[in-house]
């Protein structure tokens, strides 16, 4: 209940604080932790906008500390900082990783993301477990400090992960936020739809990503919304290539390379199709169903139209199978 969240507040605001504090004033900190953000130039506002901190490497460092300033073990434990082994064994949770800390829409922090320093050290981000006040269905990372600018920009980038975010925000670019890794869940649409009607969709350049992620848009466009896409080069990130190309150049390959997101998927088909002529009725099926879930019914006549010229094949098909469809879900 609320007591139970309040107190969970309370003790992940404390542990935000002194990840801080471990990342900008121990030697330890300073040595590993800041030096790995200033060498993904992250400069020392950035560091605090989006207040990265640092977890020791000993066992015990938070649990010793959050003891000395009374916090008790099985708050800890809700809270995920510290993991109770048999025996009765504790340690924290994380520990020599630099923390990513995520807060809800209200700026309350309620989990942190934790990437090790080590080269193949797996999981490469650890991040908290659920609790009554983090449900990661319901989170956006970033959408705290990028709600205003969304609104203002009437539009809110979407990326894989956290250093995207970052680096975008870098790049002065700040109506961004990332799903943290899982595909897009209906709440996560929900809030930023409280914010804009548009999304763009920023996807890693490997293919694979790519087309998994084409499925989850479909949520999107189900929404109402308006999706675009930019695909990034092979091997490249919003990070990686924000860094490659400089703030300016950046945004001007985003500029120039945002497609609107069915026009998009339709020329991907069109390229199959073209090659091979079997796969056209895969393909026409695939993207009416995508039009299928577009709630207004002038925004889907265009999209017809335009499909039916990137296919090359007569739009009453199209319309055709597409009323197959809604007779179906209706
Ligand atoms: P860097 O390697 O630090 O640049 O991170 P990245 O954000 O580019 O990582 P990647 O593209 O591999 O993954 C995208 C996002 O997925 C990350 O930001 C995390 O939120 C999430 N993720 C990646 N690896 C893991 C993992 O091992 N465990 C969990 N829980 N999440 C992960
Ligand atoms: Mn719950
Ligand atoms: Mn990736
Ligand atoms: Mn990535
Ligand atoms: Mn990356």
């Amino acid at each position: 209940e609320q007591n139970e969240k309040d107190s969970l507040y309370i003790v992940l605001n404390y542990a935000n604080e002194y990840f801080k504090k471990q990342l900008l004033e121990t030697d330890e900190g300073k040595s590993i932790g800041l030096s790995y953000f200033k060498e993904r130039g992250y400069d020392a506002p950035i560091i605090e906008k989006f207040q990265l901190g640092y977890s020791q490497s000993a066992w015990d460092s938070l649990l010793q500390d959050a003891t000395k300033n009374a916090y008790n073990e099985d708050l800890l434990e809700k809270a995920g900082l510290i993991v109770r082994k048999e025996g009765d064994k504790k340690y924290d949770r994380f520990r020599g990783r630099v923390i990513f800390p995520i807060h809800n829409v209200t700026g309350k922090v309620v989990a942190f993301g934790a990437r090790t320093l080590k080269k193949d050290d797996k999981p490469k981000y650890l991040n908290s477990p659920e609790s009554d006040v983090y449900h990661k269905s319901k989170i956006l990372y970033g959408l705290y400090q990028a709600k205003g600018a969304i609104r203002q920009q009437d539009n809110c980038y979407l990326v894989e992960g956290y250093t995207d975010v970052i680096s975008l925000h870098q790049s002065d670019i700040e109506n961004v936020v990332s799903s943290s890794g899982t595909s897009l869940t209906d709440e996560q649409i929900k809030l930023i739809s409280r914010f804009s009607q548009n999304i763009t969709v920023l996807f890693d350049g490997d293919a694979a990503g790519m087309k998994a992620s084409l499925r989850g848009i479909d949520m999107i466009l189900e929404a109402g919304m308006n999706v675009r896409v930019v695909v990034f080069p092979e091997g490249e990130d919003p990070d990686s290539y924000s860094k490659k190309l400089g703030t300016s150049e950046f945004k001007a390959f985003l500029k120039e390379h945002t497609t609107d997101f069915i026009s998009f998927k339709t020329s991907l088909y069109a390229e199959e199709s073209a090659r091979d002529p079997l796969k056209k009725a895969e393909s026409i099926k695939e993207i009416v169903s995508s039009i299928g879930k577009i709630p207004d019914g002038i925004k889907r006549a265009v999209y017809l139209k335009e499909s039916s010229k990137l296919l090359d094949i007569d739009e009453s098909v199209l319309v055709a199978e597409l009323n197959k469809i809604l007779i179906k879900d209706r």
